[in-house]
Formats: structure tokens, C-alpha cells, sequence
């Protein structure tokens, strides 16, 4: 086989094989196959596509090019979730302990925070003595023990994708479909789970910009999940401004403990982060073994969501998603204080208030902006090796549709370097629209769809 011919067979958008699949991604992996054929090859998918077998073969060959981890010592259906990113996404720090504490195991692999969008584990790398680094072993321990275990993927998992997508940052083939649905999916299978809720965001502080590409994402990657005998869902949700009232790490999580401390009606959360949470969990458990009990067999899809939800929401109202939450900090070697003691957590030298110099209503904002401005203010990086400020961060007091007026309290910078303060204000005043004709926000949930 040669690389030249797979190219060429490409480039005339001819069908490739399983095995010339095989032969490219182990080539790269092993560094064989040069970067520059490889550049040719992404770039040849890119222009002609790949059909649903090729997406496949491409898919299951990084799934395998490393680690797969084995979670079948773990007994039921491992559910996991994972968002395709976006900013002021806590998501999952809400979901594992509510999942977990209705006897639901979730096994979830975490990355860190790139760029303008954040990582679930550098926000719980914020809690003191927390370590999202152990072994198999532990993480399949703490899945059996406690029912959520977060670990960073330092495991080699689909370490063909690490490569890929490299390589596919410099070459401007990232956004194409196949090549995203496989790269997502080739980590979550190789992480074991058995059924995955994908949370695709959609708006313009994510990859999918419009409803319609989401949907076409969605559907590639539950096309996959089918064929690779995963029960995959997907649900599409709005990032056209930043989720929740925090872009940051330890103010996120303050912001996922409140949740579970005050429950969805509160006052206290937003509305819109409370909304994505109880879906994330509904859909999650209407995948889990609660549903394939022999009592439920008769009930219609209507009343299998309704009750999904009220399980949800009893298990926040009854304080089990929160002590749920202490477990698994504990499990994982955090401080379990910090749930009822937010002062435990990092804390910003430096708090500055941001006021708009007019009156009017918030109309837009670019997402990727809000993301940006609490980069600089040290809670994200520009570099896989930079460090980050966990103290750092936003806290927003208006949303989208909001009234704002000249002088009031519109958002909180948190940092521990002054210098960064003007020009993340500039940054994040200049990031916002503001009309003088009321607006409204847009819903935070724009679709889900199921396998059948
Ligand atoms: N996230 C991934 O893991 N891969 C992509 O290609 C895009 C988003």
C-alpha cells in the first residue's frame, strides 16, 4: 500500500477502504507517513468528504491507536457526556454529582481549557488537593465507590487523534464534519463508556456556528455511535453568549455547587446554566439501566421524560446531588469543605468592577471575546504549557435581552495581576452590543435527538 495512491484515490473522490484507513492512521502514528502527505490527505478529505464507512473506519482506527480503557469490571450501563466547548461551561461539574447520586455510574476523561473556550479539569484543579491524575485502577474504584470519577486524559487515549489534530490546526482542516464527529468520537470510545450524551453548542462562541451544521455534527456522530454499538444522544444548546454567570475556574465551581446547594427555581442560578443541567441530566438518565426495568416497559416516551426529570430534580431537592458532590472531591483528594465553604477556594487579589457608560439593553456579544478578556486576566492559555491563574475570571451580572444602565454593576473582574485589568475591560466592554430597543435571549435548548 502507498500513501501516494490513497491520496490520489481521494483527490478523485474515490471510496478508501477500511485497510487503507488502518495503514494511514497507523503510518502517522508511528511516523512513518511524512506530516506533508498527511497535510494532503486532510486536505483532500476536507474538499470531497468522507462517506458514513469511511467516517467509521477513520473513527475506530484512533480509537484504537492507543489505550481502550475496560470499564466492564464496573457493573450497569457507564454513562458518560462531553460538550464540544464553549465558554463559562460548568456543565459537567452539576451533571456527575447528580448523575452519580441516582445510582447512575459515570466514567468521564476531562481535557483542560484551550483558546477562549475552558476545561472541566482545570476548574476542578482550582479545589485545593484536588488531583484529576490517578491510575485506572483508582478511576475505576471511585466509579464503583462513590458513582463519579472526573480524570484528565493523560492516559495515551486515541493518541492518533492527538496527532491529527495538530496537524489539522495549522493546515485549516479542522472544520470539517467527518473529521470532527471522528475525532470526538474515537476518545469517547476509547474511553468506555456505554451510552454518551453529547452536548453539541452551537452560536458564535463555538466551533458550529448555525443550528443547521450542529444538527448535521449531531447526526455524523450518532451515526458513528450506531454503528460502533454506542447508544449516543445528542442535545444542541445555544452558545451565542456565555453560559452561566462565571467564565473562569474556582468561580465556576462555586457557580456548579450553588446549583446543587439551591436547586433549578432558584434565584441564585441562572437560569439558562440550570435549564442545560436538568436536560443534560434527564437525557442521561432516560439512557440509563433505571429505564430498562421491567416496570417501566409500558410507558410512553412522554412519561419516561417526565419522570426523568422529576428523579432529577428530587435528587437536588433532598441535598443527595450535594453530598454527592463532597464524595467525589474527597474520592479525588480535594478539600470537600469548599462546598460549604467558598472561601476555601482560591481567591483573586485584585476584584475590579465593570460599569457601560450608557444606558440601553444588552443585544449581543461575541462569546469568543468574554472567553478571551478572562484569558488574559489569567484564567485560561493561549499554549498547551502556559500556567493558569485559578483565582481568574468573570463574574456577569446581565445577560443578553438585559436592561443596562450608565454606572451599575455589570460584571466583576477577578485577577492577581493588575496590569491585565484595563485591557480585559476594554475587551470585554467592546465584546457587547448595546441596543436601545429591548431584546430578548435566545433559548438555551434548540434540539435533541435520540437514537431510536
Ligand atoms: N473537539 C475535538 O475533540 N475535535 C475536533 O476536531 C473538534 C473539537
Amino acid at each position: 500500500m502507498r500513501m501516494y495512491d490513497i491520496i490520489d484515490k481521494k483527490k478523485y473522490k474515490k471510496k478508501i477502504s477500511d485497510e487503507e484507513i488502518s495503514f494511514v492512521v497507523k503510518g502517522y502514528t508511528k511516523g512513518i507517513i511524512p506530516d506533508y502527505q498527511m497535510a494532503a490527505f486532510l486536505m483532500a478529505v476536507w474538499c470531497n468528504g468522507m462517506d458514513e464507512e469511511e467516517t467509521l473506519s477513520l473513527t475506530m482506527a484512533m480509537a484504537h491507536s492507543g489505550d481502550m480503557l475496560d470499564l466492564s469490571m464496573i457493573p450497569g450501563t457507564k454513562v458518560d457526556k462531553h460538550s464540544t466547548g464553549g465558554v463559562g461551561d460548568k456543565t459537567t461539574l452539576s451533571v456527575g454529582p447528580i448523575i452519580a447520586s441516582l445510582g447512575i455510574p459515570m466514567a468521564k476523561m476531562s481535557g483542560r481549557g484551550l483558546g477562549h473556550t475552558g476545561g472541566t479539569i482545570d476548574k476542578l484543579d482550582s479545589i485545593p488537593g484536588f488531583s484529576s491524575d490517578i491510575s485506572d485502577e483508582r478511576f475505576i474504584e471511585i466509579v464503583k465507590t462513590v458513582g463519579f470519577c472526573d480524570a484528565s486524559q493523560t492516559r495515551d487515549l486515541a493518541p492518533a487523534d492527538k496527532k491529527i489534530y495538530a496537524l489539522r490546526d495549522v493546515t485549516a482542516t479542522v472544520d470539517d464534519y467527518s473529521l470532527i464527529a471522528s475525532s470526538i468520537m474515537s476518545k469517547k470510545i476509547a474511553s468506555g463508556a456505554d451510552a454518551i450524551l453529547l452536548d453539541v453548542k452551537c452560536g458564535n462562541g463555538a466551533f458550529m456556528q448555525d443550528r443547521s451544521s450542529a444538527i448535521k455534527l449531531a447526526e455524523c456522530m450518532m451515526n458513528i455511535g450506531k454503528l460502533a454499538k454506542r447508544q449516543v444522544n445528542c442535545i444542541i444548546t445555544d452558545m451565542n453568549e456565555p453560559l452561566g454567570n462565571t467564565v473562569g475556574n474556582s468561580i465556576e465551581v462555586i457557580e456548579a455547587i450553588d446549583l446543587l446547594k439551591y436547586g433549578f427555581d432558584s434565584d441564585k442560578v441562572d437560569k439558562r446554566y440550570s435549564e442545560i443541567v436538568l436536560y443534560v441530566c434527564r437525557e442521561m438518565v432516560l439512557m440509563s439501566d433505571i429505564f430498562k426495568n421491567e416496570k417501566y416497559k409500558d410507558m410512553t416516551e412522554e412519561e419516561r421524560v417526565s419522570l426523568a426529570e422529576k428523579l432529577v430534580r428530587e435528587t437536588v431537592d433532598k441535598g443527595c446531588a450535594l453530598e454527592k458532590m463532597k464524595e467525589f472531591i474527597a474520592a479525588e483528594g480535594g478539600d470537600s469543605n469548599v462546598v460549604e465553604n467558598e472561601d476555601l477556594l482560591p481567591k483573586a487579589k485584585y476584584i475590579y468592577e465593570v460599569t457601560f457608560d450608557r444606558d440601553g439593553y444588552l443585544d449581543k456579544v461575541d462569546t469568543k471575546e468574554v472567553g478571551m478578556a478572562s484569558l488574559m486576566l489569567g484564567a485560561g492559555r493561549l499554549k498547551k504549557e502556559d500556567d493558569i491563574d485559578p483565582a481568574a475570571g468573570i463574574k456577569l451580572f446581565k445577560h443578553l435581552g438585559d436592561k443596562v444602565k450608565k454606572g451599575e454593576r455589570f460584571a466583576l473582574l477577578y485577577t492577581n495581576k493588575e496590569e491585565t485589568i484595563k485591557e480585559a475591560e476594554d475587551r470585554l466592554l467592546k465584546a457587547y452590543e448595546v441596543s436601545n430597543e429591548a431584546g430578548s435571549s435566545k433559548n438555551v435548548i434548540i434540539d435533541i435527538l435520540r437514537q431510536n
